[in-house]
């Protein structure tokens, strides 16, 4: 069975233009009740790779969320059974839910405009990025945080009204399936540049913001155009295995929980820190303009939760008071649109406690008043195939939260 997942893994190497198919691929959601059910759900992590966790078990009362192959079902809800574990099939087929995102995404490309309801290729973007730096010269410029392993620019824009301003750093797309961070932070962007709320000028007036929505462009792409769950970089580490996940292959404490050091593991963290070209050039390009900087906030599928530095420990450090109550109204706001609930803390007691997170590394390097990192909607019902109707409501209510980050920060004499 392992022979022919290899030969299957080999095989979407090669073959580039045809959509890997997850016929009866399912995902699961589950939550451990108890330290018992917590190392059965970590021993099944263990035993393969073919077994994709998407969110690794954490805690007892945190979920998890993985997908199976079609397979290995079978062998998976025996283990769930004998061992009396409650599961929840969020996604019996996958491929049903590819199928509808591509009929949607078909009906999208004959639109030639920008849009927000619906997800966005790394074309589309960039090519909006170089008209926006067209349409307005004065405001909006289109920046570069070097090149990916296959050459791909990590492309952004910078929005300043001139010199002499403190900055923000927005990034997402870090994780090739996560779609819905890049669409987020576009739609950020247009509302800085284009949009008439108050509260949205006042932002532009008095600060300037780096928006990097892409910023592993070639896992991006293979999402897009091979496998659609695809997680890591494309760089080759091993002969049989490509990609990093890099999300957790930043300097800070990285290695030390969360991830997997085997290669063929989705989550696998690299061989060290800041192994990978696009970490170490985006690191690079942070530290470049670092002395301008009193924010920085990563966008992250998915969880619903906002979280404060650092992974590696549940102490409170640095103004992790502070942050977190600008984070719990922040998420306040967030809720009010569409009553979408997100818990805020470390990640250890909130989320996954993976370290190695680019945000983690920021505040302990710079110390910038404002750091956190959002993981989006939803938790874990879709994961990374959040159904298109959800984009839009994402964009407006995460960008709610933004402005709110800033009003309370201000309030509280953060910023
Ligand atoms: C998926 O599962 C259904 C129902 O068990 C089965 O009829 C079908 O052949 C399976 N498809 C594939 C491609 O494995």
């Amino acid at each position: 069975m392992f022979a022919r997942l290899l030969f299957l893994s080999l095989s979407i190497a090669t073959v580039a233009a045809e959509l890997y198919r997850y016929d009866n691929y399912t995902l699961y959601r589950i939550v451990p009740r108890d330290e018992n059910e917590l190392t059965v759900l970590r021993d099944i992590h263990r035993s393969s790779h073919a077994y994709e966790f998407w969110k690794e078990p954490s805690r007892v009362d945190e979920f998890t969320s993985l997908v199976s192959p079609s397979e290995l079902r079978s062998d998976l809800e025996d283990v769930f059974m004998r061992n009396d574990i409650d599961y929840e099939i969020s996604i019996a087929n996958i491929q049903n839910v590819i199928d509808e995102q591509m009929e949607s995404r078909t009906k999208r490309n004959a639109d030639r405009n920008f849009r927000w309801d619906n997800y966005q290729t790394l074309e589309q973007i960039y090519d909006w990025f170089d008209t926006l730096a067209q349409e307005h010269s004065s405001l909006v410029s289109v920046i570069v945080a070097g090149q990916s392993h296959e050459g791909r620019d990590i492309k952004g824009i910078k929005i300043s009204r001139g010199g002499g301003r403190k900055a923000f750093v927005l990034e997402g797309g870090m994780a090739g399936a996560d779609w819905i961070s890049p669409v987020v932070l576009t739609y950020a962007a247009d509302q800085l540049i284009r949009g008439d709320d108050d509260e949205a000028r006042q932002a532009v007036n008095d600060y300037d913001w780096y928006i990097f929505p892409v910023t592993n462009p070639d896992g991006y792409e293979y999402s897009h155009n091979v496998v659609r769950g695809w997680v890591k970089n494309r760089r080759q580490v091993s002969n049989t295995a490509v990609g990093v996940d890099l999300t957790k292959n930043w300097n800070s404490h990285w290695g030390i929980s969360g991830g997997s050091f085997n290669p063929a593991f989705v989550n696998f963290v690299g061989i060290g820190p800041f192994s990978e070209p696009e970490t170490r050039s985006f690191s690079a390009y942070i530290d470049s303009i670092s002395s301008d900087l009193v924010g920085y906030l990563s966008f992250r599928s998915f969880g619903q939760r906002l979280l404060i530095p650092f992974a590696h420990t549940a102490d409170h450090m640095y103004n992790y008071q502070e942050m977190v109550t600008i984070g719990r109204r922040a998420m306040g706001s967030l809720s009010v649109r569409f009553g979408t609930q997100y818990l805020v803390g470390t990640s250890s007691a909130v989320h996954d406690g993976a370290t190695g997170a680019a945000a983690d590394w920021v505040k302990h390097r710079y110390n910038l008043p404002v750091v956190a990192t959002f993981q989006l909607r939803d938790t874990g019902t879709w994961g990374y195939f959040l159904p298109v109707a959800q984009v839009r409501p994402s964009c407006e209510e995460t960008f709610d939260a933004l402005m709110a980050i800033i009003r309370e920060a201000k309030f509280i004499n953060v910023l």
